[in-house]
Formats: C-alpha cells, structure tokens, sequence
C-alpha cells in the first residue's frame, strides 16, 4: 500500500461530484459574462513566478516544488494561475488587435509547500478569472460581483467580503515611508517573520496574525490616509458599483494580500460554516497594473480573483450545501436469469444511447442483492427482465421511490420514460 504524499488528498466518488458541480457552476458563471477558458502548463520556468508573485513573498521565498529538469532549466510547479495566465496572453499576442479586455478562467491544479492542515494543501485547485487590458472600475467590480453571484447560486449566504484598496505608486510610496517609521520603532520586540518582512515588503507586517504584533499593528498610520485623490477616486467608484447591485462589503484597510503583483483595489471573501470552519479565504484577488508589462506585454492592467476548490467544497459539505449532488443513475436494470441477462446487456446499451443513464446487473445475483445494488447506485428506476418479459416483449418498471410498477411494451419503452422523466436530454434523440 502507498499512502497519499502529505498534504496531498484523492478525490474520488461523491467527492469528485462535489468539485464537479462546483466547478460547473463557477464555469458557467463566467461564461455568462463572457469569459472564455484557458489552459496552461503546470510546469513553468521559475522566473515566471519570482517575477509576477515576487521574491520577497512566502510563496517564492518558502513554498515553491522548483527543481532543475534534464536541461539544467529551473522549473517550478505552478503555486497559482495568474501568471501562466497572462503569460499565455502575452505569448499569444492577444493584445495585438487592441479589443480589450481578453477575459479569461481556468481551473487546474497548484502546488504549494505549505504545512498541510484542515484547507490547506499542497496540491489544491484554484478556479480563477483574469480580466486584463482595462483600467476601469467597472471591470474590478465585475469580477467582485460575479463571484459574488457565482456563490449566492451555490448557496452562500453570509459571505464576508472584505475589500481594500492598496493605491496608486505615489500612495505606496508615501505609505510605506510612514510604516517604516513607525515599525522602525517596535520592529526589535516583534515576531521574526515581521523582522524579515520590514526588510523585504513592509506592507505584509499588516497581515501578521501574532497576537502580541497585532497590538501594534492596531496602531500603525492607515493606508486610508495617503491615498492620492485619483487612488480615493477609483476606490470610491469600486465601492459605489457594488452598493447599486446590493453586494455588501467591509472595507479592511490592513488586508494587502500575499502576491507582489496587486497594485489598486484588493479583496477577499471569507465564510465561516455553521460548524465554525474558517479557514482564512475561500478566495481572493485584485487589480494589477504592472503585471502584463512585466511579463513583456504592453503596458495594460489587469483584474482577477481565484477560489480555493476545496475550501469551498468543505465548508459547503459542513453547511449541507452539497446534498443531493451525488450522481445516481436514471435506471437500474435487473435481468432474472441467464438469457435476460443477454436481452438487459442488449437494452442497457439502447438505453444509454438514448440518453438515459444506466447500469446493469450482469453478476449472478438474487433479487433482494439486485434491489441493494440500485439503492447504492441511487437509481430512480428498476427495470426488472425476466422469461415472461422475454416472451412477452416487454420490461418491468419499478419507480423505487414510490414502489409502484407497471408493464411497458419495448416499443413503448422510450417514449414511457420520456414522460416519467419529463424533460430528458436526449443526445440521440433523433437517430
Ligand atoms: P491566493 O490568495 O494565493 O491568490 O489563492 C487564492 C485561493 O486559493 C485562496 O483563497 C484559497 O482558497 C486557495 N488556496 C491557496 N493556497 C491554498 C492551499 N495551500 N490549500 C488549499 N487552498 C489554497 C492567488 O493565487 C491569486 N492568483 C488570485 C488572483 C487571480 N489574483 C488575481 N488574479
């Protein structure tokens, strides 16, 4: 037996149904809003991720699978998707006929060394949009509010969004003048991660969750108050976009996110289940204005948000959000001896070729073990085959939730299920 590698999980059976349904529904989200999708390696060169996340976070700094290939190359194990992101859209030239925005999602895979605990793990999928080449406060609310949308259909209620806006250059730079000064002062008695981050990127020392550093950190200057007046301005059209769709927020002036690429307005949406399961951000994103150039684009800016697939999975299983959403089958066919066992092999292939899903019985089984099977399966229907259905040219169908049963001609078969099921997607309705 091989166990799992830490911090790494299988997803398997109703779980894979959870992420699925998730998925599907973030997915169509965005493609409502015109979004297309996008597919990226998983391996890319490392000096994509220290020049786009940046070499002064933890990610680059402690929690990137980077490792020499066969070539002496430097690969890393993507720890998030923006970057690929926008590097696929600069490599593709996807600016070239300036029709901005190029809208994007993803889904897939990333990889951070992290310690591994309830939410957090090394292998985890991120689902995430880009909305890049407008600088405009309409497109940062669009991609808050569609989020917002994709999880109210999901079932969310009581999101936490919290909301800040990190400003223009001139605001950081006069900001981050004012931390130093006053940290320069504490710095000695605080935690060894805010001393390394006073020297690397001051802003982080506002994340710090040491109880003893909060105190201070309560005290700090506000980001608030060196906004410049055009930084105030967009921050301020932000907010007003989202009060006139009714999205409620918290303004937080000391969330400033991991990544090095945020430069205006960032968020984060949190949630805390019934349970009391927490577990920091189901998602989170931002606006970046340097990020396309970096990457050797033209110089436009860019919006995005990623959600964690398994933060948002396991709080929605703690809040009954998934119920329901295991895949059960249309039919459950049951032959009655070996010769119906031939005709129900043969039906079940008709079947599925005319949309319904099924499966059948093909292991010596008695009744009672048939109708077991069915249930595990969450059948709604049995189709029960025996001598006389044979002779007869005709099945037996079961509703299991109701138990009644009535005799259907197999010329009448379609057409009965068509009206039990209503309105079925027939993929092969007109062969
Ligand atoms: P992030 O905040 O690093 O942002 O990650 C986004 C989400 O990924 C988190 O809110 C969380 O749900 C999930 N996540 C992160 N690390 C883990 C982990 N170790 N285990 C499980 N889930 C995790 C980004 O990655 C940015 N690229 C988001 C973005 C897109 N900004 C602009 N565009």
């Amino acid at each position: 037996m091989y166990a799992v590698l830490k911090g790494t999980h299988d997803i398997i059976l109703d779980e894979a149904d959870y992420y699925s349904y998730i998925e599907e529904v973030l997915t169509r989200v965005c493609i409502s809003h015109n979004y297309r999708e996008f597919r990226t390696p998983i391996i890319e060169s490392s000096d994509l991720f220290l020049r786009s996340v940046g070499d002064s976070t933890d990610i680059v700094r402690k929690e990137m699978y980077t490792f020499l290939d066969k070539g002496e190359r430097s690969i890393t194990l993507r720890p998030e998707i923006t970057a690929g992101c926008v590097r696929s859209m600069v490599n593709a030239k996807l600016f070239a006929n300036m029709d901005y925005p190029v809208k994007a999602y993803y889904l897939g895979p990333n990889f951070r060394y992290e310690r591994p605990q309830k939410g957090r793990y090394r292998q985890f999928l991120q689902f995430g949009v880009e909305c890049v080449g407008s600088t405009s406060p309409y497109r940062d609310a669009e991609v808050i509010i569609m989020f917002n949308n994709a999880l109210k259909m999901l079932g969310f209620n009581n999101l936490k969004l919290k909301i800040n806006s990190l400003g223009d250059e001139e605001t950081r730079i006069n900001y981050k003048k004012a931390l130093n000064e006053y940290f320069g002062q504490y710095i000695d008695s605080m935690c060894e991660d805010c001393k390394e981050r006073y020297k690397t990127n001051i802003l982080r020392i506002l994340d710090c969750k040491v109880e003893a550093d909060r105190e201070i950190i309560g005290k700090a200057p506000k980001l608030s108050d060196f906004y410049s007046d055009e930084s105030k301005k967009y921050f301020d059209s932000v907010l007003s976009l989202l009060d006139k769709v009714g999205v409620e927020y918290e303004i937080d002036n000391t969330l400033v996110r991991g990544l090095d690429y945020y430069t205006g307005v960032v968020f984060e949406y949190h949630y805390t289940s019934k349970s009391g399961q927490n577990y920091g951000a189901l998602g989170g994103g931002g606006h970046y204005g340097k990020l396309v150039k970096e990457l050797g684009g033209p110089d436009l800016e860019g919006v995005g948000c990623a959600f964690g697939i398994e933060r948002l999975a396991s709080v929605m299983k703690d809040d009954n959000l998934l119920e329901g959403i295991e895949q059960g089958l249309d039919l459950y066919i049951m032959p009655l001896g070996e010769e119906a066992r031939e005709s129900c092999f043969i039906l079940s292939n008709f079947l599925s070729l005319n949309g319904y899903s099924n499966d059948v019985c093909l292991e010596s089984k008695n009744f009672s073990q048939m109708f077991k099977k069915a249930e595990r399966r969450r059948a709604k229907y049995a189709i029960i085959v025996g001598e006389n259905e044979i002779k007869n040219d005709e099945v037996v169908i079961k509703n299991l939730a109701t138990q009644e049963q009535t005799n259907v001609k197999n010329s009448d078969l379609i057409e009965y299920l068509d009206e039990e099921f209503g309105e079925h997607d027939h993929e092969h309705e007109e062969e």
